[in-house]
């Protein structure tokens, strides 16, 4: 979910629906607004994108210069006019909207059900708020104190803003799990789930830590822990332009993180590699040297994309550092109770840094003397905040719900830290290692070659499968998880079903699905498996399936045997998932384009996931 808030002179509602068009990627079942209307509070809220709460909201008063809002992606409780946020205490006079989850919501359900509350929704939030409210009640105590001691009995997590009716300009907000971001402005102040929504008008930020409490006014903001202490606010400066949040002139924000790739690869590289001198700067890397050298393995821990640029990396760092890695769903390490000793380094790999499983998954981790490094998108971030070290990818912020530049940028990032390892561990040739370095300087060119002469015989792949209700995605090594990816994107953009697999593992169940409607993605770039990826490719058509592949330029071997092709340029297998993963995320961008779908924003998905 998406938070904002505004307290200040200004009139909140249009700064507060904006605010919530930035933090749209976090969710978007449904929206809602709180607003102070002089002695009582409006709340409006809108099963739907924010457009359709906007629609609805016009109609009414909203004058108002405090506000609290909040865009949804549901846990508890279907998306609907009910469920939406913010939610009204049952006296009324407290308004208040949530990001996360109450884990033991039921246990307090039922003892304000014993008191006689009743509920108007189905969410674990107006449980929360009315437990504050009884608190409130019971203590006769500020809403302040209210929320402080509720949090002490809570557990899940949560950002919660509320407003209340005694209190016109005063917004209460807190946060454990879930990010929160305050904007200090003159005379004014903006809340977020991150700095998008206060972008335009500030950049002195505060972000909110785990179990502290702001109390927010015009011209105040005070910091306490929940054992009511003060904290001093660490005002920053936010080092991020308005026009990097914006789509500008692509029609969707994924088709220009798309193309921004060659840029955000060679931003993730500079000041890194030097491919003339023959060296790889990574300072974090150079933190945990020591407990890289005496490491048993390395633990790559990650969700979604991330994870598929983690099954690279563990390919990478094996091949080059020869050193144990595995590669984990940050779900199943969390609970599964793994072996982790002191002697492990856990990677964990995020593009928000927010990501709730693969969080708690490093918080367990490093309880048990792990060290962990991060690869990580957003400066500042909670899984940032919690590494020992780190390398940040400087994709800049992604906004279209299926990541794609992210994706590059820590493919980039573990390569660079594959290579650094293998030097520092003497694993690898020092002139491969040269070799490797200027193969990995001319990919944000060879990125930009593909972009500029492949949108049009992709596009056309795109018109012509655009129907198909299947996909089978196939390659092998290093583009094996690039398959994967391929088939991920597909799915979460045009809802076609797709599937990656390993190409030979392919012979093993996947081929019974191969028909004459069946089109089958081969990622058949010029590398060691070249051969045994052709005879995958002659198995499928023996079978009538539809191969489209992925080729490197200037090889014909596979233009007979596919009924299309995507090109892109000669590399080195171990920089090569850099490139061939462009021309599948081009397609499934395409294919949902031609369905007429919101690639933006897909069904049911969300960006920042911080709920398990
Ligand atoms: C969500 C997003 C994916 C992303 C995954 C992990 O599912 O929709 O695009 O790969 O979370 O997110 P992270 O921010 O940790 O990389």
């Amino acid at each position: 979910c998406g938070i904002v808030g505004y307290t200040g002179q200004k009139q909140a509602y249009p700064i507060l629906i904006d605010g919530l068009k930035k933090l749209e990627y976090r969710g978007y079942d449904s929206a809602g607004v709180a607003l102070h209307l002089g002695n009582h509070l409006a709340v409006y809220k809108k099963q739907g994108k924010v457009a359709a709460l906007e629609a609805y909201a016009g109609d009414h008063p909203v004058a108002s210069t405090t506000g609290i809002g909040h865009t949804r992606w549901a846990t508890h409780g279907e998306p609907s006019d009910r469920n939406a946020h913010p939610h009204y205490s049952a006296s009324g006079n407290i308004a208040m909207i949530h990001n996360g989850i109450i884990e033991n919501y039921a246990q307090l359900k039922n003892e304000l059900a014993g008191k006689g509350y009743t509920f108007n929704s189905d969410t674990d939030s107006e449980v929360l708020l009315n437990f504050i409210e009884d608190i409130k009640h019971n203590n006769e105590c500020t809403l302040e104190e209210a929320v402080r001691v509720a949090l002490k009995r809570v557990t899940g997590a949560y950002v919660i803003l509320l407003i209340d009716t005694e209190h016109p300009d005063t917004i209460i907000a807190a946060r454990k799990g879930s990010p929160l971001v305050i904007g200090v402005g003159k005379g004014e102040h903006f809340l977020g789930s991150d700095a998008s929504p206060m972008l335009a008008y500030t950049k002195e930020v505060v972000y909110i830590n785990d179990y502290e409490l702001a109390i927010v006014r015009p011209d105040e903001l005070i910091l306490k822990n929940l054992g009511n202490e003060r904290i001093t606010p660490f005002v920053q400066k936010l080092d991020l332009e308005l026009a990097a949040i914006e789509k500008g002139n692509f029609d969707h924000f994924m088709l220009k993180e798309i193309n921004e790739q060659p840029k955000t690869i060679l931003d993730s590289l500079r000041g890194r590699l030097n491919a003339e001198q023959g060296y790889i700067t990574l300072s974090g890397l150079d933190k945990i040297e020591e407990k890289l050298r005496q490491a048993h393995r390395i633990v790559i821990v990650a969700c979604g994309t991330s994870w598929h640029a983690g099954l690279i990396g563990e390919y990478l760092i094996e091949e080059l550092c020869r050193l144990n890695v595995e590669v984990e769903y940050a779900s199943e390490f969390r609970y599964r109770n793994p072996i982790i000793s002191p002697q492990d380094v856990i990677i964990a790999i995020s593009q928000s840094g927010e990501t709730a499983d693969t969080l708690v998954a490093l918080e367990n981790a490093k309880k048990q003397g792990a060290t962990i490094f991060g690869i990580v998108n957003v400066v500042g971030s909670s899984i940032a905040r919690i590494t020992d070290a780190g390398a940040y990818t400087h994709a800049g912020p992604e906004i279209g719900v299926a990541s794609t530049k992210a994706f590059t940028a820590q493919v980039a990032v573990l390569q660079l830290f594959a290579l650094k390892l293998a030097q520092l561990r003497g694993t690898v040739d020092p002139a491969f290692f040269r070799q490797l370095l200027h193969e990995l300087e001319a990919v944000p060119a060879k990125v930009a070659w593909i972009l500029d002469t492949q949108v049009e015989a992709i596009r056309t792949i795109a018109r012509r499968y655009k129907e198909a209700d299947n996909f089978l995605y196939l390659g092998r090594g290093y583009n094996f998880p690039i398959a994967l990816e391929g088939a991920l994107k597909l799915k979460e953009i045009t809802y076609i079903h797709a599937e990656g697999y390993p190409a030979a593992e392919m012979k093993h169940g996947p081929i019974a699905l191969v028909d004459e409607k069946l089109p089958v993605v081969f990622v058949a770039t010029k590398d060691v498996y070249h051969e045994k990826i052709v005879s995958n490719i002659q198995e499928i058509n023996a079978r009538k399936g539809k191969v489209v592949a992925v080729v490197s330029e200037g090889d014909e071997t596979v233009n007979d045997l596919a009924e299309a092709v995507m090109v892109v340029p000669q590399a080195h297998e171990i920089v090569a998932p850099l490139l061939s993963v462009i021309p599948l995320q081009l397609l499934a961008y395409y294919i949902g384009v031609e369905r007429g779908l919101d690639v933006d924003k897909p069904r049911n998905l969300a960006k920042s996931v911080t709920v398990e």
